[in-house]
C-alpha cells in the first residue's frame, strides 16, 4: 500500500492507471476507520482492480461552531487497517493540497434535497462535502466511488451532483454497520462518555419503532414520526435536532407512507451530535 500526501501525485497515478485500463474504486473518508469505513472498502476491493481510500477531515464541511479542530485523527492505525482490507493507495492530503492559498471554486448543490435535515442545521456543510467529493473524483478518477447509507442525505446529494453535473462515477451506497446493541458506528462515537453511549441507544431504538409502526401498517409518515420524536424527547440525554419521515430516494414529503421511505433523525447527546436512519420498501 502506498500513502500519497500530493493532490499532483495521486492524480498522475490514477491517470496512469486509467490509461492502463484498470478500474478504480474510490472511498471518501475523513479518517479514524471504523468497521462501517471497512465494509465500504472490502466491497470497493471485491469490485474493482484498484482501491484508492482518501483519508482528509475536509474543513469545508465543518462549521464554525462545530468539531473540525477536535474530530479524531489517527493516521498511522488508519493507515494500518487499510492495508489490513487491502486498500493500493491512501490518498491524504495536508488542507493546504486541497486549498492552497486563493482557492476560490465550490460546488453547490441547491434545492430542497439540500435545504432540509443536515443541510438545515448544519448552514454550508453539503457544499463543503459536494466540493471536496468533485475534487477527489478529478484527483483519483474512480469509476466507482462508496457511500454509507449512514449518512443517507449525503449519499443523495453526492448522486444528484453526479447526475446535473454528469460525473462518470457510478456511486453505490452500503448498509449501515451497527454496534452489536444497535448504535450506528461513527467516528464521532468516540466523544461520548460510558453513559452517554448508553444514553444513545434511544436514537437506532426510537427509529426501529417507526419502522415496527409501518410494518403493523400504520400509513401516515405524520404518525410515525410524532412517535418516533416522542420517544426520543421523553429519553433521558437526548436533545432532538430533527427527525423526518419522507421518500427514499429525493427526500421529498410524504403523503402516505408506500414506496421507498426514509426514517431519519439527528440528535445531541450531551454535546455530541448524532445521525442515524432506518430505510425500507413498503
Ligand atoms: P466519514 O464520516 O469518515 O465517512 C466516510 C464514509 O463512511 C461515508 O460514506 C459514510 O457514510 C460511511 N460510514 C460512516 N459510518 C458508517 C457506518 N456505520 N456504516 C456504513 N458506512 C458508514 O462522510 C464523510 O466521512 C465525509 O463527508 C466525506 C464523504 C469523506 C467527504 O468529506
Amino acid at each position: 500500500m502506498e500513502v500519497i500526501k500530493r493532490t499532483a501525485e495521486m492524480q498522475e497515478i490514477s491517470l496512469r492507471l486509467k490509461r492502463e485500463g484498470r478500474i478504480i474504486g474510490l472511498v471518501p473518508t475523513m479518517g479514524y476507520l471504523h468497521d462501517g469505513h471497512l465494509s465500504l472498502i472490502k466491497k470497493a476491493r471485491r469490485e474493482n482492480d484498484i482501491v484508492i481510500m482518501s483519508n482528509f477531515v475536509n474543513p469545508l464541511q465543518f462549521g464554525p461552531k462545530e468539531d473540525f479542530a477536535t474530530y479524531p485523527r489517527d493516521l498511522d492505525r488508519d493507515n494500518k487497517s487499510a492495508e489490513s482490507v487491502g486498500v493500493d493507495y491512501v490518498f491524504a492530503p495536508a488542507n493546504e493540497e486541497m486549498y492552497p492559498q486563493g482557492y476560490d471554486t465550490y460546488v453547490e448543490v441547491k434545492g430542497p434535497i439540500t435545504e432540509k435535515m443536515c443541510g438545515k442545521s448544519r448552514p454550508g456543510h453539503f457544499k463543503g462535502v459536494t466540493t471536496v467529493v468533485l475534487k477527489l473524483f478529478l484527483i483519483t478518477q474512480p469509476d466507482r466511488a462508496y457511500f454509507g447509507q449512514k449518512d443517507a442525505q449525503q449519499a443523495i446529494v453526492i448522486r444528484k451532483m453526479v447526475t446535473d453535473l454528469n460525473v462518470p462515477v457510478k456511486i453505490i451506497t452500503c448498509p449501515i454497520v451497527r454496534e452489536e446493541d444497535g448504535l450506528a458506528l461513527s467516528s464521532r462515537n468516540t466523544y461520548l462518555s460510558s453513559e452517554e453511549r448508553l444514553q444513545a441507544l434511544a436514537l437506532p431504538r426510537a427509529l426501529s419503532a417507526g419502522r415496527d409502526m409501518i410494518m403493523k401498517g400504520e400509513t401516515d409518515p405524520q404518525k410515525v414520526r410524532l412517535h418516533i420524536k416522542q420517544m426520543l424527547e421523553s429519553s433521558p440525554g437526548i436533545r432532538v435536532d430533527y427527525v423526518v419521515v419522507v421518500d427514499g430516494d429525493n427526500l421529498s414529503d410524504l403523503s402516505a407512507i408506500k414506496g421507498k421511505v426514509l426514517l431519519a433523525a439527528a440528535v445531541y447527546v450531551g454535546k455530541t451530535r448524532l445521525i442515524d436512519n432506518i430505510d425500507l420498501e413498503v
